[in-house]
């Protein structure tokens, strides 16, 4: 039996109960499609910071119980009753930390025993009863990104490793946790055609969904080897494309012919043949879908190069913009004192940041009946 918390704020909260049924948006779709009949549920109200409990799932977590609830804004659901003694907790958000609950993650069975002890018996609650680990589980999985500027102290999470981290040029696997996230569901089918090490391949395998790695000099099995700029797939076929290239000529991948990352960023043939593999990732996209391209600028012997805004006028020959993320870079080999004191007397600055540009294929006129999957907000001025 596992446990699960279901969010909801005032204007939702009625609906829930008159129907008996809790409910989330896709952002948590993996973790709802999970329960099972007879675990235990507890509903957030995020408003009043009141936890209500105790809940027990009458169905299995599925999409669209009842497609009309909530104007079908919070498809993934799962019907609920009642428990006897049901009780409800305020100043929810603090005790949920104080007993290491993060209530956007599952469960785990010591965090669930420590709640339904506390729910039951609030004053009688023995604090010394809470594992130190308890928040451990919670650390398995990444946060979802909310704004534009991400950072993270190493470059993967959970048990298994994502990609290998002495792999030059790896990419964090947070970063492709959260695209994948938000922008594709459950066996949906993600491509990266400049796969690397592989980290792509291991957060979709977990995550569930179907992934295709390409690279031109592949260091796994799971990579076919493959050169970008021909991707042998057919037409709108694929639900997110994800692509960490070359920056430039900074890194020495491998030694193939083909190899972009022999190219300098400084000329226009590094954008060129760039641009030869962005054709293909629009062509292999299906409509609406998003493409994720993680890039660095270039600073080298006096000069400045732009890459990322160079790389995302291309993409916008192509693709609509969604956004510019910029992600922390750490552990790079120039941020030591030596660069650091070089950087102030020469007057010029260490790379601090790479963008993942994001960009959508459109969706054309005579396509837009097609079924849109990825929904994308758009707010009235
Ligand atoms: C920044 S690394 C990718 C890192 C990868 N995401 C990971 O986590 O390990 C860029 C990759 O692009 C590959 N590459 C360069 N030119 C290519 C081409 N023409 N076709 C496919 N892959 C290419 C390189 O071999 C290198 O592995």
């Amino acid at each position: 039996m596992k446990g699960y918390i279901f969010a909801c704020t005032n204007k939702t909260e009625q609906e829930c109960f008159e129907r008996m049924l809790f409910s989330t948006n896709k952002l948590y779709a993996d973790n709802i499609l999970q329960v099972r009949k007879g675990d235990l549920l507890f509903l957030f109200n995020m408003d009043r910071d009141i936890l209500h409990g105790i809940f027990k799932a009458k169905s299995e977590g599925r999409k669209d119980i009842m497609p009309d609830a909530w104007r079908g804004r919070y498809p993934y659901q799962v019907k609920v009753e009642k428990e006897d003694g049901a009780k409800a907790i305020k100043d929810a958000k603090k005790i949920l930390s104080q007993l290491g609950i993060n209530w956007r993650n599952i469960l785990n069975d010591e965090q669930l025993n420590s709640l339904l002890n506390y729910i039951q018996k609030p004053t009688e609650f023995d604090w010394n009863s809470v594992k130190r680990g308890n928040g451990k589980e919670i650390e398995e999985k990444p946060s979802l990104e909310t704004t534009t500027l991400w950072d993270y102290p190493k470059q993967s999470y959970g048990k298994t490793p994502k990609g290998n981290n002495k792999y030059a040029g790896v990419t964090p696997a947070f970063i492709i946790y959260n695209m994948i996230k938000r922008y594709t569901e459950r066996g949906d089918l993600v491509v990266d055609p400049m796969a690397g090490s592989g980290t792509t391949f291991d957060v979709c395998k977990e995550e569930g969904r179907k992934c295709i790695c390409y690279d031109i000099a592949p260091t796994r099995p799971e990579v076919i080897q493959n050169d970008a700029r021909k991707i042998p797939l057919s037409n709108e076929s694929v639900d997110m494309v994800f692509i960490d290239s070359p920056y430039g000529d900074n890194i020495r991948y491998n030694d193939h012919p083909d190899n972009i990352g022999g190219i300098s960023a400084e000329t226009e043939e590094f954008y060129d043949e760039l641009e030869k593999a962005m054709k293909e990732c629009y062509r292999i996209l299906k409509p609406g879908k998003a493409l994720g391209w993680l890039i660095g600028d270039q600073w080298v012997k006096k000069k400045f190069t732009p890459v990322g805004f160079k790389i995302y006028e291309r993409l916008c020959k192509y693709f609509e913009p969604v956004d510019i993320i910029c992600v922390t870079r750490r552990n790079q080999a120039s941020n030591t004192p030596l660069w650091q004191n070089r950087a102030l007397r020469f007057n010029f600055f260490l790379r601090g940041f790479k963008y993942l540009l994001l960009v959508r294929k459109p969706i054309l006129e005579s396509t837009a009946s097609s079924k849109r999957e990825v929904k994308w907000t758009h707010y009235k001025r």
